[in-house]
């Protein structure tokens, strides 16, 4: 039997794409390895959103090369779809490129593999069908993704994405559907809607779901007991997915509004496609919720033209909105980009300078937020045990990590659980508790 190795960089999306490729590739009669040495073929799942990330993928294949002669290698995802056959002068040793739009044939193109064609590539973001498979070979047996919408039709500046995953296609809200009962009925509690802007969902049945309709009826589907969704574009977040969540504790209370800069004119120059104030009105909407929403965003620091007054303007934001988390990145000139012909660059160091003092201002707020659950109840789902800590490891539906011990030893194993349990003390990035039964 062929044995394949796989390895996956990037977001969310990628982690399930993986899932699929494992499943089809388990279907088709080979099996799973852990280490490249123990493989016939190896996989490398790509991500291009910066440049360091690409960076290492050519020099991960280097040493896949070296230390693994006459395998067969293949790049899928983000630099795949970017680099296309150029990947094959780069890594002559790689004889398979395949980005993400193209992974419906990828039975095929293995058989090609197998016949010795030496440069097989799978990269048209054409493709009408989004990838429906019945084979997904998921991680995690109690949370799992569900694509709702591939590709992203924004095109923000300094992103890649729209190049690399292709134009938006939703997924028909019956498929959704269907795959959600499916997974509640194989034990899943949790479920993760999955697109780069799930906000711009446009059902293409003739039940026309809106992206609110279709949360509520995901949460609707009886065995679930979480249902959360990434990523949302700001300027086509509605109220209407806040009265989702406000009218069905399954859909949990976090969401994750990535806001890139406080600068409106910044903002304009990213083209986000909306001002500070708009982005605001929809943080008020959340705050105003009684489910009381815990929020994340992802910030760029150092974008072209960025002065010391438009970092402080963003410094100001992180005041105002008091996030539970964040990511924030320096800015990553990237290929096809619009930014790209921005000249006014801002130096490596200021950016590294900008990102420190962000950073730790952030760290002081989530501390204090975090300080606000001590000696609350808080229901957590068990995803682990950490031996060296003796704690079990639990996330809660505002997504917090809340690690914690029982009274006594617990005798079988709680993971895939769901457990109350009362917060003694807090950190900037996680709670310890201590469950109550
Ligand atoms: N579709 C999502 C996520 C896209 S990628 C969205 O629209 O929010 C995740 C994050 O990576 C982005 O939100 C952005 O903060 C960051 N990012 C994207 N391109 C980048 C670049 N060229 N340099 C630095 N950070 C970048
Ligand atoms: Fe990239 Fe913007 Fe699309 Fe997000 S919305 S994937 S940041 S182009
Ligand atoms: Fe990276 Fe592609 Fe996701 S660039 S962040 S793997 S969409």
């Amino acid at each position: 039997m062929k044995k394949f190795y796989i390895e996956t960089f990037g977001c969310q999306m990628n982690a399930h794409d993986s899932e699929k490729v494992i499943g089809t590739l388990l279907s088709n009669g080979y099996e799973q390895v852990e280490t490249p040495e123990a493989a016939d073929l190896v996989f490398y799942n790509t991500c291009s959103i910066r440049d360091k990330a690409e960076q290492k993928v050519f020099s991960r294949l280097q040493e896949f090369k070296r230390r693994n002669k006459g395998k067969t290698f293949a790049v899928l995802g983000c630099v795949a779809q970017q680099e296309g056959e150029r990947i094959f002068e780069k890594a002559p040793h790689v004889s398979m490129v395949c980005g993400s739009a193209s992974y419906n044939r990828l039975a095929e193109m293995l058989v090609q593999v197998e016949a010795g064609n030496k440069r097989v590539t799978g990269l048209s973001l054409d493709t009408e069908d989004t990838f429906e498979t019945p084979l997904t070979r998921r991680d995690n047996p109690h949370r799992a993704y569900i694509t709702i919408i591939e590709g992203c039709d924004k095109s923000c500046a300094y992103c890649v994405v729209p190049f690399t995953r292709g134009p938006e296609r939703s997924r028909a809200s019956d498929n959704v559907l269907r795959e959600a009962r499916e997974l509640a009925e194989m034990g899943y509690t949790e479920i993760q809607l999955l697109g780069q802007n799930v906000n711009s969902y446009l059902d293409p049945s003739p039940a026309g779901l809106t992206f609110a309709q279709l949360l509520s009826r995901v949460a609707e589907v009886p065995g679930l007991r979480r249902v959360r969704f990434t990523t949302s574009h700001p300027r086509d977040f509605g109220k209407d997915i806040v009265d989702a969540i406000d009218g069905n504790p399954v859909l949990c209370n976090f969401v994750h509004l990535p806001v890139q800069s406080g600068s409106s004119r910044v903002l304009r120059a990213m083209q986000r496609l909306y001002t500070r104030d708009e982005y605001m009105r929809r943080i008020e909407w959340l705050k105003s919720s009684p489910r009381g929403i815990a929020l994340s965003t992802d910030i760029i620091v150092g974008f072209p033209g960025e002065t010391e007054e438009d970092f402080e303007e963003t410094l100001g934001l992180l005041d105002e909105v008091e996030y539970d988390s964040i990511f924030s990145f320096k800015y990553s000139p990237r290929p096809n980009t619009p930014a790209l012909r921005l000249t006014d660059q801002v130096p490596d160091e200021e950016k590294g300078r900008r990102l420190t003092i962000l950073q730790e201002k952030q760290r002081g707020i989530q501390l204090r937020r975090n300080a606000e659950y001590i000696g609350r109840v808080e229901e957590v789902m068990v995803e682990g045990f950490q031996k060296s800590t003796g704690q079990w490891i639990g996330r809660t539906s505002q997504n917090k990590t809340l690690n914690f011990t029982t009274p006594a030893p617990a005798s079988d194993t709680l993971i895939g659980g769901y457990l109350p349990v009362r917060v003694l003390r807090a950190g900037a990035n996680s709670l310890v508790g201590e469950s109550l039964n």
